[in-house]
């Protein structure tokens, strides 16, 4: 059975258990300052696990396209990758665990679903600690439905608990499906630690509320949220043992296979691997919603080292890079593969084609010349100073985390915090936006987003009343600091325009005004003077935010109650964003 295949599959099982089908978000989120990218399905979901109400109802489905960044270092091996799509099923204070279980059991092992062998099948389930119980109520629906007690083994927290994303928030025991994989016959007793079990699915169930450091509250709204990760479940379905082999995979290793004249062995298998996870990491965040160029910062800066190892790879396999463009060239085989599910891909191909053609010209000019000065530094067999280190940084443009991975590869160690200080020293902004979470966890950091969301909406209003009735949003991003807003317009605001803007929203918050939220068709909303996304993909029932008597929008909320728990508004720049997009960033002040 092929990805696609599967993934409509688990849509139309869990649509026969009357989910309902949402899209996948963005990779780049919109409103968390916790995370760079979605790592997971639950991730667009937390207003909605917390309690707020979804416009379609207490039970949906999906599948996310995922990044998990912090798994870059394990790829090489046969099932680590760091873009994946997930498949999950969710209630939002609906079903428990029961069904939960028995669903994905349903699934699994039903012939007119995967049809997969018990025999193959074991669980683990979460062994109870100082903060929560044994979770017995999982096994026993494990073992009423045929699990043996002997493929059913509890492990702690590091294994079976998912969340909080961030310091607080909702959280819970989880029970997670391994397949064994192997050839071999599969042994009787379960034992996690051995690799040819591979975890295929994850049932959370978040009952829980972590509100501070080992404090746990059960939650009002029991929730589930599952994940199952589309190309292992697809290795195994098609009897693969190596991840690379699947048909979403196996075009890019023929790629580099063409381009590298070469066949993947077992030495050079990892650069095949990076290569291959790196660009179509690289292709889906460049063809995002949200897309975004390679920068020193943020999204960016992780969007640029995909690219520039991947080049660092190329060459190892010993490619020239002063031929074609090889990374539009690998891009070209992604798209195509991932086109009919992702028709975004096509749609801003240009864009993706435009940047890695410009970052793969940039970095080609440095690579070898800086490889020369590595080999330079390495040759003396001494650990790499934060100066020398810098220097590859600065002159040759190589990534700390590849000096690192350079300097590792000839044992020897590189001393990064010194480079960070070098770094801060030349630069004000912090290169690693993967590392800076938010300190003062999710529940404070969706307090700070929920205020300077409801003031984008006051914004996106206020800029038509006030400057031309023809704008329109083009983009929004907020983090725990500020929120940016770009929009349609051809010059530079004024000084006095800029004031007022402020001076209209300000009035807006001080009159007090309510947030209310809506339900309603998509059709209906904008007939109503709703604004809507650009180009957006609505269900057939979305909410609709409006402040009272100002403004209306089709939006995932949240939002505050009242425009006077808001602050003072204040815009502390308004630049061009693009040609044709003015951007302004704008703080709530006390
Ligand atoms: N959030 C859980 C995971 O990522 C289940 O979706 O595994």
């Amino acid at each position: 059975m092929k990805a696609t295949d599967l993934k409509k599959k688990y849509l139309k099982f869990f649509e026969s258990k009357k989910h309902k089908i949402i899209e996948s978000a963005p990779l780049i989120p919109e409103h968390d300052p916790t995370v760079l990218f979605t790592t997971a399905g639950m991730h667009p979901l937390v207003p909605f696990l917390m309690g707020q109400k979804h416009p379609l109802g207490k039970r949906l489905a999906d599948v996310q396209k995922c990044l998990r960044t912090q798994d870059i270092d394990e790829v090489g091996d046969e099932t680590h990758t760091t873009f994946f799509e997930m498949l999950g099923n969710w209630s939002l204070g609906d079903y428990f665990k029961k069904e939960a279980i028995e669903w994905s059991f349903e699934f699994l092992t039903g012939d007119k679903w995967l049809n997969l062998p018990l025999d193959r099948l074991a669980v683990t389930c979460f062994k109870g600690d100082k903060d929560a119980p044994k979770d017995e109520e999982a096994a026993a629906v494990w073992k009423e439905l045929g699990v043996p007690e002997e493929r059913i083994a509890f492990l702690g927290k590091e294994d079976n608990w998912w969340g909080p994303a961030g310091e607080t928030g909702p959280c819970g025991p989880d029970t997670e499906m391994f397949y064994w994989v192997s050839d071999e016959k599969p042994p009787k007793k379960f034992d996690p630690s051995d690799k040819r079990w591979v975890e295929i699915w994850n049932d959370v169930f978040m009952q829980y509320n972590k509100t501070g450091p080992g404090k746990f509250e059960p939650l009002e709204q029991k929730n589930v949220d599952t994940g199952l990760g589309t190309e292992r479940v697809a290795m195994v379905l098609q009897g693969k043992k190596n991840i690379f082999e699947i048909e979403v995979f196996e075009p890019i290793i023929k790629k580099i296979e063409e381009i590298s004249k070469q066949k993947v062995n077992d030495l050079n298998s990892k650069s095949f691997r990076v290569i291959a996870d790196h660009m179509k990491a690289a292709t889906f965040i460049l063809g995002d919603e949200r897309g975004v160029p390679p920068s020193n910062l943020d999204q960016g800066y992780i969007l640029r080292r995909y690219i520039r190892r991947s080049l660092r790879h190329l060459r190892l396999l010993g490619v020239e890079l002063s031929s074609v463009d090889l990374t539009v060239e690998i891009s070209k085989v992604v798209i195509k593969i991932y086109e009919k599910d992702y028709p975004i891909l096509k749609k801003k191909q240009d864009f993706i084609f435009t940047e890695l053609k410009r970052e793969e010209n940039k970095f080609q000019k440095t690579l070898d010349k800086g490889l020369k000065e590595f080999e330079k530094i390495a040759k003396r067999g001494k650990d790499m100073s934060s100066q020398e280190a810098f220097l590859l940084y600065q002159s040759y443009g190589f990534p700390i985390e590849m000096i690192e991975e350079l300097a590792e590869e000839k044992k020897l160690k590189v001393d990064v915090k010194g480079f960070n200080k070098e770094y801060e020293k030349h630069q004000a902004l912090s290169r690693k936006g993967a590392e800076q979470k938010f300190k003062g966890g999710l529940s404070e950091a969706s307090e700070i987003t929920t205020k300077l969301h409801t003031a984008t909406h006051l914004l996106n209003e206020a800029l038509r009343k006030v400057i031309s009735p023809d704008i329109k949003q083009r983009g929004s991003n907020i983090t725990t600091e500020r929120l940016r807003f770009d929009f349609n317009f051809d010059r530079k605001l004024t000084n006095e325009e800029k004031k007022a803007v402020e001076d209209e929203i300000n009035r807006v918050i001080d009159e007090g005004l309510e947030i209310k939220k809506e339900e309603m068709s998509p059709d209906d909303a904008i007939k109503k003077g709703a604004q809507a996304e650009f180009g957006a993909k609505y269900p057939p029932k979305v909410s609709v935010y409006s402040v009272k008597g100002y403004s209306m929008e089709i939006c995932m909320g949240p939002h505050v109650k009242n425009t006077k728990e808001l602050g003072h508004f204040k815009i502390k720049k308004e630049e061009s964003s693009a040609a044709g997009i003015r951007r302004i960033k704008a703080v709530l002040e006390e």
